[in-house]
């Protein structure tokens, strides 16, 4: 079974309410498909912490993200109102992508079905934007200062930083996506006709990466005009690529055309896997709801399925994306932003019932194994896979379940597979053996 090691930082605000969701859908979603599990370990990183002892995150914080193993970082939103905003983000977020190298921030904008746009005239397959936004750099990088501060001659200083190695990897990463996600078009953010430096520079490092890629169509547009083509025509954008500031604009623009700031997810990447890549929603933490219960879990939800993604577990990805889409198209676990009265918790609980039945019905077919949550052991393995000769595994009725449910069936599948890979047919008792343990760690066996 794979296991992957995961940081979870609920962060301020909603964060607590929506991330939890986020993580029992993970582990929910594990248990049914039983080929891997996540090792949690929540930090109570954020603004309680730096209220309590001066900083969001301990000294060594980011050491011990590095150091700790993780395959992905699942953080909820951060901020206050009682610590400006400046400094909890430069004390968690901020810090956090640029250390680790994430230099993607990945983010889908779509309109799913059951949901509606402000956009009265946009229809689901209107929207369906990718924004690939710089997320180490551009314009906040952080260089800066102020001088003579509260002075008349007082000045502040906010530079724009963009390397070349930094703008040509994030406009190969917008092409390669789009090759490997089959889009066709590439539209870069830009702002040339008055940066005449870092936006005439980013616009020469857009044509010769695009001109790399023939097969992809490619285009620019300058920021404000963008930002209105979100409104007037989203249905003629696929892929957007985007400095750091441009792309945190967009990306809430293109949530709220999408229906909700409650819906988007991101992906902060590091694509060479050298550090963990932090899974986040869009959204800010809300303190207005906070508490409250009735937050949107399904950026964050959907969050963890970017991660899913990003692990190579394109199965269940796919699985708890659908999950989404139905539980919206449904429209009966709607929260509030939504315009329904469901809670934080029972939209995540539906989605979670979805995941549960999808897989149920992918097995039944997979299989044709599931009656009522019921079933002899012989008859379980009678219907699994053809190639399974289940007489020389279990003998006569001797393993017999009086029950078990659906993800203990898959984790026995996967065990029997596991046998079965290395089967020797002159060792039954060995392959019995190598069985028994998958059969009492559940209690539910009958020995007769
Ligand atoms: C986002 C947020 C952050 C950003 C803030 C909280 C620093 O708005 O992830 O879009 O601007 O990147
Ligand atoms: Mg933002």
């Amino acid at each position: 079974m794979r296991t992957y090691h995961l940081a979870v930082i609920p962060g301020d605000g909603i964060g607590p309410e929506v991330v939890t969701e986020s993580v029992l859908t993970l582990t929910s979603l594990a248990a049914a498909q039983g080929s891997f599990h996540f090792d949690i370990r929540h930090f109570d990183w954020g603004t309680e912490r730096y209220l309590r002892e001066g900083a969001m995150m301990p000294v060594n914080g980011l050491t011990t993200l590095e150091q700790g193993g993780f395959d992905g970082i699942l953080l909820g939103p951060v901020g206050d109102p009682r610590v400006p905003d400046h400094i909890t983000l430069w004390g968690l977020i901020l810090p956090i992508r640029q250390a680790f190298d994430q230099y993607v921030n990945l983010r889908p904008l779509r309109l799913l079905p059951g949901v509606h746009s402000p956009l009265v005239d946009k229809h689901p397959q209107d929207i369906d934007i990718v924004c690939i936004r710089e997320n180490t750099e551009g314009e906040y990088a952080g260089v800066g200062g102020r001088v003579h501060q509260g002075t008349r001659d007082e000045v502040a200083i906010q530079s724009t930083i963009l390397t070349r190695s930094g703008t040509e990897r994030i406009m190969r990463y917008a092409f390669e996506y789009a090759k490997q996600y089959g889009r066709k078009k590439v539209t870069s953010a830009t702002k040339s006709n008055s940066m005449q430096y870092a936006m005439v520079f980013w616009d020469e490092i857009f044509h010769q990466v695009a001109a790399e890629y023939p097969d992809v169509s490619h285009e620019q547009q300058l920021i404000d005009s963008l930002a209105a083509r979100f409104v007037s025509h989203p249905e003629s954008l696929d892929i957007v690529v985007a400095s750091n500031l441009f792309g945190d604009i967009l990306t809430d623009l293109g949530a709220a055309i999408s229906g909700s700031l409650g819906l988007a997810p991101s992906a902060n990447l590091d694509p060479q896997r050298r550090y963990p890549s932090l899974f986040q929603a869009i959204h800010g933490s809300a303190p207005d709801i906070a508490g409250k219960g009735i937050a949107n879990p399904l950026a964050s939800i959907w969050s963890g399925q970017l991660l899913l993604d990003f692990l190579g577990e394109r199965e269940a990805a796919a699985l708890l994306m659908r999950a989404i889409e139905e539980v919206l198209a449904n429209g009966q676990a709607h929260t509030p932003d939504l315009g329904g009265t469901a809670t934080t918790r029972q939209l995540g609980e539906a989605i979670r019932e979805k995941v549960r039945d999808n897989w149920a019905k992918l097995y039944e077919r997979r299989y044709r194994a599931w009656s009522h949550n019921k079933m002899s052991m012989a008859g379980l393995i009678t219907c699994s896979r053809s190639d399974l000769d289940s007489r020389c595994v279990f003998p006569g009725k001797r393993y017999c379940f009086n029950y078990f449910n659906l993800s203990q069936i898959i984790r026995l599948l996967h065990r029997i597979e596991a046998v079965l890979a290395t089967w020797n047919i002159r060792s039954e008792k060995a392959n019995v053996r190598a069985i028994e343990p998958a059969y009492s760690e559940w209690g539910y066996l009958d020995s007769q």
